[in-house]
């Protein structure tokens, strides 16, 4: 089981710590302005700040927004960050205009106790994508400690996630730690009946998540249109693609050598053209005609969901039960996240890009007993792979 040291018993009065986080938050530009349009990335680390600033510690953030690849991008600097963090903290957090070099050292010397200072977009250096040694030296040169908070991109081998904690002793901080342990918990030794709930578009992005989860779960519903190419395989239907099939295949023994329920949808809303004003039917789960697509889960789907959620004690949901971002086909998803947000006795735990989009846009993201900050980081733990960042922060 994996163990995050943490810095919770340091004496960190003084020391300087570059607290690497995940904030790369979604931006709006209007009128030459960016505007944060969701801080709950920010939101979520501000328990490690706040305990870094009891500590009387000096703190230096540092993040990556968006995908820059080693290029200077005026929609991608840390300005608006930096002000909403200010804001959320009420002090001022100062800003450097770069992450490594001399400018940034006498900052960072200049910083006062329970102050803080945050970086430049990490990622306008490609160094940092390529996790280059020369790069996470000069990187962690100012510091006494690293503090890793960023579990939202955990799963990718960088100079400020990996590299530098070649050069500093290195730590988990309590956001990091928290996503950690629900996850363990959640395939480990959460109470039973546990059921997963895997919906989405494509199977194949799908494939290993659902292998590895099926080993811990008694009850496995895939909903959404991935449930398709499963139904086509259990009817002898080939699927287009061959290999599909044969996924599929593994994956169905392996379901069944751990005894796991598997559930697929009894029915489906479909439509000929996906659009807000298209034409939409309800069809039971093997009447799919050619050239109409699966755009959500039908109601006796719903109910048959609910129900098994009812019976469970922990259940943990990765992907949309449809195009819920089309109102029209936004019910599976949205009754889903309704049923679940109510299941308060219960352990329920979701996590990906788009399902935590959905359950936000109900306004339901406070009603979970944890909703996971990572996209694909999230994805990788959960697929039993060993996500790179967490290695050197392990006890
Ligand atoms: C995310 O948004 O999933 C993380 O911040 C990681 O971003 P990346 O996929 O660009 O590395």
């Amino acid at each position: 089981m994996t163990k995050i040291k943490t810095f919770e018993n340091l004496d960190l009065h003084n020391k300087k710590v570059l607290l690497r986080v995940d904030f790369n938050v979604p931006l709006e530009s209007n009128k030459n302005t960016n505007t944060i349009t969701d801080d709950w990335r920010i939101q979520s680390s501000l328990p490690t700040i706040n305990l870094l600033l009891e500590k009387k510690a000096r703190i230096i953030i540092c993040t990556h927004i968006g995908r820059p690849k080693g290029k200077y991008s005026k929609d991608l600097t840390i300005g608006p960050i930096a002000d909403h963090l200010s804001q959320l903290l009420k002090t001022k957090v100062h800003q450097a205009n770069d992450s490594i070099g001399t400018d940034v050292e006498i900052l960072v010397d200049q910083l006062q106790e329970s102050s803080i200072l945050i970086l430049q977009n990490i990622r306008f250096y490609i160094d940092e994508d390529k996790n280059s040694i020369p790069f996470s030296k000069k990187l962690a040169k100012p510091y006494d400690i690293f503090i890793n908070d960023a579990f939202g991109v955990a799963h990718r081998e960088n100079s400020s996630t990996v590299g530098v904690t070649q050069f500093l002793p290195s730590y988990g901080g309590l956001l990091m730690k928290q996503e950690i342990e629900v996850l363990n918990h959640l395939t480990k030794s959460a109470p039973s009946p546990r059921t997963a709930i895997i919906g989405g578009a494509k199977i194949a992005d799908k494939l290993l998540l659902l292998k590895n989860i099926a080993k811990s779960v008694e009850n496995l519903i895939v909903g959404g249109a991935m449930a398709q190419p499963i139904i086509n395989f259990l009817e002898g239907v080939s699927n287009i693609d061959n290999t599909l099939d044969k996924q599929i295949d593994v994956l169905l023994k392996l379901i069944h050598s751990h005894n796991t329920k598997l559930i697929l949808p009894k029915d489906f809303l479909i439509t000929e053209q996906i659009s807000e004003f298209s034409k939409t039917r309800l069809i039971n789960m093997n009447d799919l005609p050619k050239d109409w697509q699966i755009v959500d889960i039908g109601p006796k789907s719903i109910s048959q969901i609910q129900g098994i959620i009812d019976k469970s004690s922990t259940i943990f949901w990765n992907g949309p039960m449809g195009i819920f971002e089309i109102k029209k086909y936004s019910k599976g998803t949205s009754q889903i996240a309704k049923t679940l947000a109510k299941a308060n006795n219960k352990l329920t735990v979701l996590g990906g890009g788009s399902t935590v989009q959905a359950v936000r846009n109900e306004g339901l993201d406070d009603k979970f007993s944890h909703i996971s900050t990572g996209g694909g980081a999230f994805l990788k733990f959960l697929e039993g792979q060993t996500l790179p960042a967490i290695i050197p922060i392990t006890e």
